[in-house]
């Protein structure tokens, strides 16, 4: 419970992968301010993240990330009563650029640092903005994971399946790639898909033998690439064939997660489906989860856009419940590329 004599302010910073993030949260929930600086451009031209160009622009950027995060904010740095950072999972280099910026900041102004797992900063994120009841579902899909929590309370949380190999993210942008529409593949081919007859191909979900509760989507990208290759030059250069693939494409990987997500719906019981990351921004997967929720008769809690990708919001909200919590992290705490498997998040 907050004291509301005494606001506090925590500052939330990402720096995981390509998005350079600060926000300040009032009192644990209030968004005061929420700036995220994309690298999408800087990548682009590769065709995917570049680590050593990632880490060198969060260099470059995060100071000014946060000063405008905290003028946004309207406080002053001396405001803050603590600093929440992702310190994995993630590229390395990018994690120790955020985890070092915020270790100096917390020493310089004597208050606590919170270290956050950035899979738990996407999975409280839909409660930024829903109230949401435990014990929910929580569906994370992004560019580097795809995995389904039993969610029983803020510190007991139940890994029920995750991707046994790409990421659905990772899947889209790499079918972006041999559509040659550009990168981040994700919001290009749903913008594409909405062009194209998804009933022009047909892909179908993969079955994974670890259970329904898994994912597969290397199949399917393998199956795209195969398309691709076996197309004449002719018919690729055919109107509608880059929005019919992605179309059919899209319906597959979206069709893939609503199949084991009402697989986890149908065994566990709980008061809410909540999804997020990066893909949860896709306008297709909005419309699914909100049929398969109207289905099931529970709520859907779903972030807007800007709190889908990564940002520093989702870490502030996580990072100020640890802190009420007296988890504060030593200015000595490590970054780690891999949060392992058996790990709580
Ligand atoms: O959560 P996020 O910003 O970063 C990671 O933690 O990975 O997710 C980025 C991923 C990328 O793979 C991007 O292509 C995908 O989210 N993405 C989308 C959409 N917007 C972003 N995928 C499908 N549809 C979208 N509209
Ligand atoms: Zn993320």
């Amino acid at each position: 419970m907050q004291n509301l004599n005494h606001p506090t302010y925590v500052l939330g910073i990402d720096t995981s992968c390509d998005e350079t993030s600060a926000a300040v949260l009032k009192n644990g929930q209030e968004i005061l301010s929420n700036i995220i600086s994309s690298q999408g451009p800087l990548h682009e031209p590769h065709g995917g993240i570049v680590p050593e160009i990632a880490s060198r622009s969060h260099i470059e950027k995060l100071p000014a990330v946060i000063d405008q995060a905290l003028k946004d904010a309207a406080i002053s740095c001396k405001d803050l009563t603590g600093i929440a950072v992702t310190t994995s999972p993630g590229l390395i280099g990018c994690l120790l650029v955020g985890l070092s910026y915020a270790k100096a900041m917390a020493y310089q102004l004597r208050i606590p640092l919170a270290a956050v797992n950035h899979l738990k900063g996407h999975l409280f994120s839909p409660l930024l903005e829903h109230a949401t009841t435990y014990p929910f579902l929580g569906l994370v899909i992004s560019g580097g994971h795809t995995a389904l929590y039993h969610v029983k309370s803020f510190d007991s949380i139940a890994c029920l399946g995750q991707t046994v190999d790409d990421a659905v993210g990772e899947a889209y942008d790499k079918v972006a790639k041999l559509l040659e529409l550009g990168y981040p593949g994700g919001p290009l081919i749903d913008r594409l898909s909405g062009q194209g007859n998804e009933k022009a191909y047909a892909f179908t979900p993969a079955r994974v033998k670890k259970g329904p509760l898994y994912f597969s989507f290397s199949g399917l990208k393998t199956a795209v690439k195969n398309l691709v290759q076996q197309t004449s030059l002719a018919e690729k250069n055919a109107e509608n064939f880059k929005a019919n693939v992605a179309a059919a494409f899209q319906k597959t990987a979206i069709d893939s997660l609503m199949i084991s997500a009402q697989a986890a719906l149908s065994q566990y019981p709980v008061r809410a489906f909540a999804v997020s990351g990066g893909v949860a921004a896709n306008s297709r997967l909005r419309e699914q989860a909100g049929q398969l929720c109207h289905k099931n008769n529970i709520p859907l809690a779903i972030p807007k856009i800007s709190l889908c990708t990564d940002n520093g919001a989702m870490i502030a909200y996580v990072g100020a419940r640890q802190l009420e919590n007296n988890q504060t992290a030593p200015l000595n705490c490590q970054a780690r590329p891999t949060t392992p498997v058996s790990a709580p998040l």
